[in-house]
């Protein structure tokens, strides 16, 4: 047992103690409160301390446990709200009990036990295995796994029955010893968890936003950071992907944000029936507001990432959003500028990038240890000044992510949203899911016509903000008024209007085909000496207008229905 030295904000360093381990957890003070060792000099230890630290004094005793932190793997994750070191925040409150002796599943809870019919007393099973399954919700079943690092002979296998998860539902005899297998099991956040195999991407993480899954498409398993400036709409970004998003388990980490704001979401979310399901049954959230104390906010997201690891680990699509990235960089400057580490850009520590390609990397594709596939696409946020990219989290993430949505403070402004700046924005998937697009029509080749397109318009708009529009050849200003048809009916997708809200890939490929047809028709017919006037006319444009807002059952019929109406004529012909 060691004690206190000295106490400083979320720091605490420890004097005395018996062979600390860097990554150990201790428990400190009279309350048993929650800390890990981060540094060891000589014989002291720097920890940071995951509570408020008043009431530490100097000579408080320290208490070691020998082990990492690690998180509690089972049943009852799902529908629940956890604070960064997985502790259950009772209701939505985001105030804690102080203290160390808590259950992050709860031991009271029973759950009906399905022991897999594959298995049998005698078989040798191997870490990842699924040996068998609880109904978690009604959208989610969760697989009972074999811990990853233990193999061996299945000695007692425990028959379908109503238990809480601490129970014993199987035994297995390793080399070694005979290990107790539970409804749960525990894993250390900072080790990523065993599979198979990495595999490519091929599926996209459809949002039913337009231009990201035309133009920018993220594939599951994929890495997505969102930057963007203050108010630019990151926040509704995630939210939309919670909502739309094509994934079995969701995890949304609120990490930093203001607590009123974090409320919010959660009451919004735990509300939402989507496609028939509520919302809730597939989603976990971990919460740490900006008042919560910083240490837990820089363990919200490995926690985060090693549930996420769990689900994917029985075969599940994961979806990962962090809410903001910057925020938990933030908490992580604190820390190390406590500690009196050399700073590095911006007063973040040396190791930032590093720590957020950490993050990142543990998503994607993967065979697990079971022989399922699984994935992990993780998404985060990034608080941007206006829209400068040198940010160091900016940078560090973009180093990792394989897709960049950027919010663009000039479009927000204008409340273009989604505020996404296409020529600052990229995937890296368009040919993985090339494949996936082409049973909805001519996504790929559409896709480079407007990729073209872009190029023009962005040219023009440069020479017409010099010399105007009216000098420009009448094709020309005919493409820069399709510009504006084009962003109006394709680019700008408010969240707040249901119907506009989310559009299936065919109806996505659908309304390129129709803006695509609107263009060349009106291209050919000012060739045959068609005005421009009788192009452009405001009939057409309201009727293609109205599109934004129709029913689905209506969508496909009344584009097919305007795309053959769409003949220009001359008047006197
Ligand atoms: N897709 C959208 N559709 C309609 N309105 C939107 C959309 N995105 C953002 N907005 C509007 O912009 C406001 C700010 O968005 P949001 O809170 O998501 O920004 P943020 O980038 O997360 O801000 P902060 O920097 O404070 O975290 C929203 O309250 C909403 O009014
Ligand atoms: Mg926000």
């Amino acid at each position: 047992m060691g004690d206190i030295y000295k106490v400083s904000g979320p720091l605490v360093i420890g004097d005395n103690l018996d062979r600390p381990m860097l990554n150990e957890i201790v428990k400190i003070g009279k309350k048993n409160l929650f800390g890990e060792i981060i540094r060891i000099f000589q014989n002291k230890a720097m920890i940071q301390v995951y509570e408020p630290t008043e009431g530490l004094k100097p000579g408080d005793n320290i208490t070691q446990t020998g082990e990492m932190f690690q998180v509690e793997l089972g049943p009852g994750m799902l529908k629940n709200v956890f604070d960064g070191i997985q502790r259950p925040l009772e209701g939505n409150s985001i105030f804690l009990e102080h203290g160390f002796l808590f259950h992050s599943l709860d031991r009271e809870k029973k759950w009906d036990f399905q022991p897999s019919k594959k298995i049998k007393k005698g078989d040798i099973l191997k870490g990842g295995e699924i040996i068998g399954m609880i109904q978690e919700t009604n959208t989610t079943d969760h697989k009972i796994l074999v811990p990853p690092d233990i193999k061996g002979e299945l000695v007692f296998f425990e028959k379908q029955g109503s238990y809480n998860v601490d129970k014993v539902v199987a035994r297995i005899k390793t080399r070694t010893k005979i290990e107790d297998i539970k409804l749960y099991h525990k894993w250390p956040v900072r080790v990523p968890r065993p599979y198979n195999l990495k595999t490519r991407p091929e599926i996209p993480l459809r949002t039913g936003l337009r231009v990201i899954d035309f133009f920018f498409p993220a594939a599951q398993g994929g890495t997505i950071a969102i930057p963007g400036g203050f108010g630019t709409g990151k926040t509704q970004l995630i939210f939309n992907l919670i909502k739309w998003s094509d994934a079995d388990v969701l995890i949304y980490i609120g990490c930093g944000e203001r607590g009123n704001e974090v409320i919010t979401v959660l009451e919004e979310i735990s509300h939402l029936v989507i496609k028939g399901e509520l919302l809730d049954e597939r989603t976990i959230y971990i919460i740490n507001t900006s008042n919560m104390p910083v240490a837990a906010r820089t363990s919200g997201i490995f926690s985060g990432i090693t549930i996420a690891e769990y689900f994917r680990d029985q075969g599940k699509k994961v979806a990962i959003l962090a809410d903001s990235i910057t925020r938990w960089a933030e908490a992580m400057r604190e820390i190390s500028n406590r500690i009196g580490d050399f700073p590095g850009e911006e007063g973040y520590p040396t190791y930032l990038s590093s720590e957020i390609g950490n993050f990142f990397e543990r998503a994607g594709n993967v065979v697990t240890l079971s022989g399922n596939k699984g994935s992990i696409t993780t998404i985060g946020s990034i608080s941007l000044y206006g829209s400068d990219f040198s940010d160091p989290v900016a940078q560090a993430s973009m180093k990792v992510a394989s897709c960049l949505w950027a919010l663009d403070p000039n479009l927000a402004y204008v409340r273009h949203y989604p505020a996404i700046n296409r020529n600052v924005s990229y995937s890296k998937h368009i040919l993985f899911l090339r494949k996936y697009w082409e049973k909805y029509g001519n996504w790929y080749e559409y896709y480079h016509e407007f990729l073209n397109l872009f190029g023009k318009i962005d040219e023009l708009e440069k020479l017409t903000s010099v010399m105007g529009k009216d000098m420009l050849a009448e094709d020309d200003q005919f493409l820069l008024e399709f510009n504006e048809l084009f962003t109006e009916l394709f680019l700008k997708q408010s969240a707040l209007v249901i119907e506009d809200a989310h559009r299936d890939p065919i109806e996505q490929v659908k309304m390129a085909e129709l803006l695509l047809t609107y263009y060349h028709r009106g291209k050919d017919a000012l060739k045959k000496g068609i005005s421009l006037e009788e192009i452009s006319n405001k009939e057409i444009h309201s009727k293609l207008i109205k599109l934004k807002t129709l029913r689905k059952n209506k969508y496909i019929e009344q584009i097919d229905e305007l795309i053959n109406e769409l003949i220009f004529v001359k008047k006197n012909d």
